[in-house]
């Protein structure tokens, strides 16, 4: 079949408003670049004109500034699932202009299946390549393009010559049949494959092709601090310690690890620590650190639905896809982060907390319980299903005005049964097992910052016998301080 090529303000023209869109893109890995550019400014020409112009979004995850801010700055998203890091989206889902639901990302591509976000009117995916009887290659992420795909009446490709034509064979395409069908998926180590290289589609669906030549947005990290190389090494060693206990075997076991500065030096440090043998990674994102890991024999294997690497260690890659191919997997994110895999393969998770309360609750996604930082992502998914979960997190925020550890989290994602063990810059509080009064006193003494540890220990002095260490009336006293006086250090608990 001959594909219609045209540019993206003839793409943008075909969409209407009100329609609801499946974008490709998990971080700004594999997001679409232009199409989303030529819809902001039709838009922003529609509202000139005096016309309603609002798309619904859903991607992977978060995208690039081309897709998310280009979109938010021209009001033209009216409502957007299931993550989110762009800040331009994240002060529209604050104001509630933006109609933002924030879910756990393995569940994305289900409840598209299940209906519950209703019809898909298109598709647009960015793409390395497409046949003409429609297999089409994906380019560095997969998130929930393969159901997008299958589900939108539509289909428009941003076809990104950017991308090497060899990422054929790092993707692994399953998809999940919805129940009362659904079966085991089949993944008993992080490197098995069980689907197909590319996604099929009917290519009568695509109604065109943009051509694009643009790398992924993705941002270089800043310098690792001693805050978080401190955070790095304790984790390190922690497990380490746990290899040596006999509670982690001695193949180890693969490891999740989050977005970020906290993640990319806990890995560094986990690469660096003698003591911890070659590990593979099961994990929804892979960044420049695992790349590192994988060239020095560190990482044997790892398995992600995104490559979120910056420009320079994308060519490392095409320049040597054999070698990366037979060790990086691509997979749906239904898969990547499948607590069903998480759970049989015994995943180690380590993720960022915002705040942990003196319970073990944790809180990924939300400031003073009530704005958007980013959204709950994949740590969920890790989370409960993990063989031993994590929680990394300086002890304070904002130049010491705000602790992390706080008597309740101001909102929670993970509660206290899901949440193994919190590390700081100040040590590691080992949950595991351990009572509510237990938790609190490690967590104080391991993980708090020495300027809070007298007024946390005097809310557990103060609080009625119970079960668990609480005052109600004091609750949310360091959120009030903060709130009120600009820092948490002057709370009162009476
Ligand atoms: N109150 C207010 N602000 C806080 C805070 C708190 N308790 N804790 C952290 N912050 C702020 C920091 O000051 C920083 O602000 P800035 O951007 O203005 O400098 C910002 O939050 C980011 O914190 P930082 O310490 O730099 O860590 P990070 O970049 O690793 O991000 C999360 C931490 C929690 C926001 C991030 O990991 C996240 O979004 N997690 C949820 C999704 C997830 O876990 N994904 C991975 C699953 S695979």
């Amino acid at each position: 079949m001959s594909y219609n090529y045209i540019t993206a303000e003839e793409a943008a023209s075909l969409i209407q408003n009100g329609q609801q869109i499946a974008f490709s893109g998990f971080t700004p890995a594999g997001a679409t670049k232009v199409i989303p550019s030529a819809i902001a400014k039709r838009a922003e020409e529609e509202h000139a004109a005096g016309r309603e112009f609002k798309i619904n979004a859903v991607t992977g995850a978060s995208t690039g500034d081309s897709c998310d801010g280009v979109l938010s700055r021209a009001q033209a998203l009216n409502y957007r699932a299931p993550y989110q890091s762009n800040a331009d989206l994240r002060a529209g889902a604050n104001k509630n202009v933006i109609h933002f639901t924030d879910l756990h990302l393995s569940m994305m591509p289900q409840y598209m299946n299940y209906g519950f976000l209703g019809k898909f009117d298109w598709a647009i995916v960015e793409a390395a390549d497409v046949s003409d009887n429609g297999e089409i290659l994906l380019t560095t992420s997969v998130g929930i393009s393969p159901t997008g795909l299958k589900l939108a009446d539509k289909i428009l490709i941003e076809l990104n010559e950017y991308h090497s034509k060899e990422l054929r064979g790092f993707h692994d395409i399953y998809e999940c049949a919805n129940p009362p069908f659904r079966r085991e998926i089949p993944i008993y180590s992080a490197g098995d494959r069980i689907g197909s290289e590319v996604v099929k589609v009917d290519p009568k669906k695509i109604v065109g092709i943009v051509r694009t030549n643009k790398a992924d947005e993705v941002k270089p990290f800043k310098p690792s601090d001693p805050i978080t190389e401190k955070i790095g090494q304790n984790v390190a060693n922690f497990l380490a310690s746990e290899m040596k206990a006999g509670r982690i075997p001695s193949s180890f076991l693969p490891i999740q690890s989050g977005v970020g500065n906290i993640a990319n030096a806990v890995l560094g440090a986990m690469g660096n620590n003698p003591d911890i043998p070659a590990f593979s990674m099961y994990s929804e994102v892979l960044q420049d650190s695992v790349i590192n890991l994988i060239e020095e024999g560190r990482i044997s294997c790892a398995s992600a639905t995104s490559l979120t690497v910056t420009p320079e260690k994308i060519q490392e890659i095409y320049a040597n896809p054999k070698f990366f191919r037979e060790r990086v997997v691509l997979r749906p994110q239904e898969i990547s982060n499948s607590p069903e895999i998480a759970r049989r393969i015994g995943i180690i998770s380590i993720n960022t907390a915002i705040e942990v309360d003196l319970s073990g609750n944790v809180n990924s996604s939300h400031i003073m319980g009530k704005n958007l930082m980013n959204g709950i992502g994949g740590s969920g998914d890790f989370t409960r299903a993990a063989y031993t979960s994590i929680y990394t997190t300086p002890s304070v925020a904002k130049g010491g005005c705000i602790s992390a550890i706080v008597p309740n989290v101001s909102h929670c994602d993970h509660t206290e049964h899901s949440v193994n063990v919190v590390v700081s810059e100040y040590g590691v509080a080992d949950l595991r097992c351990k009572t509510p009064y237990e938790r609190a006193q490690i967590l104080i003494e391991n993980c708090a910052h020495p300027d809070y540890r007298d007024m946390l220990r005097k809310f557990i002095k103060d609080a009625p016998m119970g079960h668990t260490p609480q005052t109600l009336s004091n609750a949310y006293c360091f959120h009030e301080a903060f709130i009120t006086q600009g820092d948490m250090r002057k709370a009162v608990i009476d």
